[in-house]
Parts: structure tokens; sequence; C-alpha cells
């Protein structure tokens, strides 16, 4: 049996898309679907400008709020950056960390995430730590090598009672808005390396409880197979997010889908 506490999350990382009236429109649509007793974490990561609006129509239901990314810094002379403590402030529960945009397209380091990993844990914040490998990567057989790199380097001087606050996704940057997903046997095999990883850096009981999502091109066609592997906890979700009907599918395949056996350890 999976421990309780590996309950599947299902995140829906808005990107930087919708309108504040789309925004409004979409959580409503999401909170009146997903109703009330289901057994899957919901988590909803809207832009910044519209952190406050969604909080609103979430409170009181069972969707969570997140944000996409954050500063390391409570307060302070950082124009243009938003801190855990606003954050907070604003409801938010969790925060993405270290997704592959921001690593690619802003050029953020692994040292830097680790900064920003930990300076969240520390204010209360859960995070969710985005790891994944790029096509070439995944060709010159160095996907593990990468994984291995960003989980030690994201986590580094984390300490292992903040784990329980900590789920990691694995997003191969090639599935990313791509159309392309990885296999569920793909991602089965990938999930039970990051947590053969992190049994390595904390233990075995702790890691067995960290949850593990997948993202990356994640559809209510495909939801059901992934989340039906043993290691996938959960999925963290970009396009398909966007659309309440489609978004809720994926939850419903979550709620749905029963666990299968480790095929091996
Ligand atoms: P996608 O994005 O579902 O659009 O592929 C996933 C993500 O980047 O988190």
């Amino acid at each position: 049996m999976k421990p309780d506490k590996r309950r599947k999350t299902i995140v829906g990382n808005w990107k930087m898309h919708t309108t504040a009236a789309e925004a409004r429109h979409l959580a409503g649509g999401v909170v009146d679907g997903v109703g009330n007793s289901d057994p899957v974490t919901v988590i909803l990561c809207p832009p910044f400008p519209y952190l406050a609006l969604v909080g609103e129509i979430l409170k009181g239901s069972r969707v969570a709020l997140g944000a996409q990314n954050m500063y390391p810094e409570k307060e302070g002379a950082f124009t243009g950056e938003v801190s855990p403590t606003m954050l907070l402030d604003l409801g938010c529960r969790y925060v993405i960390l270290g997704h592959s945009e921001r690593r690619h397209k802003l050029g953020e380091s692994d040292a830097f995430i680790n900064q920003k990993v930990r300076f969240a844990l520390a204010c209360g914040l859960d995070i969710i730590l985005c790891v994944g490998e790029t096509l070439e990567q995944r060709k010159a057989n160095q996907t593990e090598a990468l994984l291995d790199r960003q989980l030690n380097l994201g986590l580094a001087d984390v300490p292992g009672a903040a784990l329980p606050h900590i789920s990691i996704a694995y997003e191969p940057v090639w599935a990313i808005g791509t159309g392309k997903t990885a296999t569920p046997e793909q991602a089965e095999e990938t999930h039970q390396f990051i947590r053969h990883q992190l049994v390595k850096m904390f233990s075995m009981a702790a890691a067995e409880r960290v949850r593990i999502q997948y993202g990356g091109s994640v559809k209510p066609e495909n939801a059901a197979a992934l989340l039906a592997q043993h290691d996938v906890d959960g999925a963290l979700i970009g396009g398909a997010s966007l659309n309440a009907g489609q978004f809720l599918a994926i939850v419903r395949a979550g709620i749905s889908e029963p666990q299968t056996k480790r095929k091996s350890a």
C-alpha cells in the first residue's frame, strides 16, 4: 500500500495565461466541479496578479492555492519580485520551484533554486520542486545523472524533517507543451529512480512518503494510465489546466485509478 501521505496530487500550472475574467471563470469551474470528498489534493497555480482573486474563489473549497515562483527574501529592494510572505498572506500554501521554463528560459541555476527551496520551506510554504531532462540529455543517456544533480543540488542542506512539505515533479523537458508524453513505463521507471535517490539522500521511510508527480502533456486521454503507476503520485498540468473540463477529467482519473504494484524496486 502507498502511505496515506502519498495521496494523489493534481496541480494546475496556468503559466502566463488567462485574463482576470478568465481566471475567475476557470477557478469557479474547477471549484464547482471538484466536489467535496474526493481523495485527491487539487492545487491551482495562477499567475501572480490573479492570486488574490483566485484565492477568494477557492476559499471554503477543497482546492488549494499555489504560486508559480517566488524570490528567496522576505522583503527588500528586489524590483519585480514576489516574496514567500506575500504568497502566504494571499493564502498560498504551495509554490512551484525550478520549473524547466525558469531553468532554461530565465537561466535559473540549481544553486538559486536551492536558495528558494530552503527559504520557502523556512517560511512555511510547501514546495513542488521540478526536475527533468532535455531531449538531448535523454538521447545521450544522461537522464539519471542530470536528475541526480538536480535533486542533490536542489535539495542541498534541506533537513529530512522538511520532506513532508516537499513534492517532486518529474517533467521531461521534451514532453512539456509538446504533446509528447513519457509512456507510463518511462514515467514509472524515472519516478522509481527519483525515489531511490531520495532514499540515498534521506531515508527509506521518508522517501516513501514523498509525492512524485509527473508533468508534460498530461491530458484526460493519457492521465489514467500515468496515474495508475505505483510511483506516479499525481500530475502537474500546464495546457490542459486551462480548461476546467479537461482539468477535472484528470482529477477524476486520479480518483478512480487503482494503483499498480511496483514491478521492481
Ligand atoms: P504541459 O505543461 O502540461 O502544457 O505540457 C506542464 C508543465 O510545464 O508544468
